[in-house]
């Protein structure tokens, strides 16, 4: 994709997101039907299914030919390795919306080949959009930048999956690693959410030891390197689409945090 397709994919998720987190605010705070999928702490409502359709109809109408993968319904489930694929979240954070919380987003990226080339998380009860194609990420009208925090025992790191997921153990893991190794710890149920803070620097890393759904991360993923960030698996290799877990961090020790959270066989 060269940079003038990725930069017009950006104005278009730009939109997309818009279009969707508008819609989705439009629920906000009102009495909701809430289903579960997995379990008692995997929520969907309507809203999310709503939202999911709009951004598909938005982005179909925009470029009939990509591939669209998305949370909800019978989207495709992962980033095809081929070709150009959009990649939605309707609602980023749904626990959070269903509560009441403001921390939720709408998440749009275009990958090409797998790789995260456009994205744009937008946050409508805050009023924040964080985007980037080739260029630097910016936070409305500024640009973005990862922290230059560079003592580990001062970092703040988010562990990025959960209970939804069903990890419980693995969770349990990287909480007692943080509060061991690092300086804090933030956990705000919008892994879209947590990544946009490390491209703003208001963390230093998040943190997931589970494969996560491309939902969760690519987007984000894109946000925290156009911001001067590394995001590896939890081996620290190159994250990709489908990595054993991630580590997204501000590169000033991201070799100690592959350390603390790779699994030991
Ligand atoms: C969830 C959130 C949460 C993370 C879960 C995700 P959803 O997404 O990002 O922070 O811990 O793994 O499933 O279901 O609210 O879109
Ligand atoms: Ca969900
Ligand atoms: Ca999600
Ligand atoms: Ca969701």
């Amino acid at each position: 994709m060269t940079g003038d397709d990725a930069a017009d994919r950006l104005d278009t998720a730009i939109a997309a997101a818009e279009r969707g987190g508008r819609l989705a605010l439009d629920s906000f705070r009102t009495a909701l039907t809430v289903e579960t999928k997995a379990g008692p702490m995997d929520a969907v409502t309507a809203v999310d299914r709503a939202v999911q359709t709009r951004v598909a109809e938005f982005l179909a109408d925009a470029y009939p030919d990509d591939a669209f993968v998305g949370e909800e319904d019978d989207a495709l489930k992962a980033v095809p390795a081929e070709g150009t694929a959009w990649v939605v979240d309707p609602i980023d954070g749904t626990a959070n919306y269903v509560a009441g919380s403001r921390v939720w987003m709408t998440s749009v990226v275009a990958c090409r080949d797998g790789e995260p080339v456009a994205a744009a998380n937008y946050a409508p009860a805050t009023g924040d959009l964080y985007a980037a194609a080739d260029g630097r990420t910016r936070r409305g009208g500024d640009p973005a930048t990862v922290s230059d925090t560079d003592d580990p025992a001062a970092f703040t790191i988010n562990p990025i999956f959960g209970v939804s997921s069903n990890h419980r153990r693995e969770l349990t893991d990287v909480v007692e690693t943080v509060l061991a190794e690092f300086g804090d710890l933030r956990r705000f149920g919008c892994a879209q959410a947590a990544l946009s803070g490390v491209a703003t620097g208001e963390l230093a890393a998040a943190v997931s030891t589970v494969e996560l759904n491309d939902w969760d991360t690519a987007a984000g993923v894109h946000l925290v390197r156009r911001a001067g960030g590394r995001v590896t698996d939890v081996h620290g290799d190159r994250w990709t689409p489908g990595s054993e877990g991630l580590i997204a961090s501000n590169d000033e020790a991201h070799d100690t945090l592959v350390d603390a959270f790779e699994p030991s066989e």
